[in-house]
């Protein structure tokens, strides 16, 4: 029975254990499991192969985003580093120009190892006039961090099928509640798990989710290789979590829309870069000279580089997130010293609004 996602959600890992009815998901520490004879196994057999806590977050992740096969790693770039060992050596890739400080840094270390080439594209015309047969896979983020620029999966996913490459796309900022990758053509979700799929700031973890079995498959068989899994109590964690996915993503989206609209009444405020949905908004101020002081004077907005979480933090991406990307690079596509990215929590909107009024105060000094 497919049941709406709030249902879905909430129901993680009950039922799943049908000897003693516990209603929270037994957390299974076990790394090896006993096999009741040669040749016979339980269907468990070692941890890092699979471990029944985490198959219980790896099918309902799997479910979440329409796909085939779900794997929970330690952190969305074991997640990311996962799906591009799944590629040969010296593949060529797409990918989106403006992204997660952390995957560029890991995209040129591996064009530095000579182990793969990646193209990076600024826009829908500069993305279809580089995607040649070439091009092993498309990597997008979409809104990208921070400048929230959107591109459409659906017709990425279109070009990239004509040229045989495959999709892959980071769905960390919008979450499978507002848009499914998958369903939209791509083929491999990537998450970083730490963000509001976990939503409280105190688990690492990554997600990928394959539409087809082979490529499910194919990575289930690589993570048991190389060993990025995540720990059966922090799946524990994950799957807590993930119960209250819907209400505090909805909640997040609320308070973000009625910031946005307040900070664009701020006269300290250049622009504000918003997409209209999810928790997370940039926006450019007036005086980069006054960055330091305004952040020391927020009382209630955390400055820490990280999002998704139900605290809402304020990060600088040129010294925090972003700071791998060289200043000319980031500069030249609008990654600018002036920008501040929100990640909005769920607190009262109006307490949010009332820091961010008074620190602004420091821009008159
Ligand atoms: C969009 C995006 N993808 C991937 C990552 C990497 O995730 P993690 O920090 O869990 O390794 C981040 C981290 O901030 C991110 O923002």
């Amino acid at each position: 029975m497919n049941y709406h996602t709030a249902t879905e959600l909430a129901q993680i890992g009950n039922h799943s254990d049908k000897q003693t009815g516990a209603v929270s998901a037994p957390i299974y520490l076990s790394t090896t499991f006993s096999h009741p004879e040669l040749g016979h196994s339980t269907g468990y057999d070692y941890t890092r192969t699979k471990n029944p806590t985490r198959t219980i977050l790896e099918e309902a992740l799997a479910k979440l985003e329409g796909g085939s096969h779900g794997i929970v790693t330690s952190s969305g770039m074991s997640a990311i580093q996962l799906v591009f060992n799944y590629f040969p050596a010296k593949s060529e890739f797409l990918v989106s120009r403006d992204l997660y400080g952390g995957s560029y840094r890991y995209f040129q270390e591996l064009e530095r190892q000579s182990a793969a080439v990646f193209h990076y594209f600024d826009d829908f015309d500069s993305l279809k006039s580089q995607l040649t047969e070439k091009i092993d896979a498309v990597f997008l983020e979409t809104p990208t961090n921070p400048l929230m620029q959107e591109v459409s999966i659906a017709d990425t996913a279109k070009l990239a099928q004509q040229k045989q490459s495959l999709l892959i796309v980071d769905n960390t900022f919008s979450t499978p509640l507002r848009q499914q990758p998958l369903k939209a053509g791509a083929d491999i979700v990537v998450h970083s798990g730490t963000k509001f799929l976990s939503g409280h700031n105190d688990i690492l973890a990554g997600v990928v989710v394959a539409k087809d079995s082979d490529i499910g498959e194919k990575l289930a068989w690589l993570s048991n290789t190389t060993g990025p899994t995540l720990s059966s109590f922090d799946s524990w964690l994950f799957i807590r979590s993930l119960k209250t996915l819907k209400v505090r993503f909805e909640q997040q989206e609320r308070n973000a829309q009625e910031i946005a609209e307040a900070l664009g009444q701020f006269p300290q405020v250049e622009k504000v870069l918003y997409p209209g949905i999810g928790g997370m908004i940039s926006f450019l101020v007036t005086d980069a000279s006054k960055i330091t002081h305004f952040l020391t004077q927020l009382q209630l907005i955390t400055f820490a580089e990280s999002l998704g979480g139900v605290e809402t933090l304020i990060t600088y991406p040129t010294t925090q997130t972003h700071a791998d990307i060289p200043q000319e690079l980031r500069e030249s596509y609008g990654l600018t010293d002036n920008l501040l990215r929100l990640s909005i929590g769920i607190e009262d909107s109006q307490d949010l609004l009332t820091d961010l009024t008074q620190a602004f105060n420091v821009f008159d000094d």
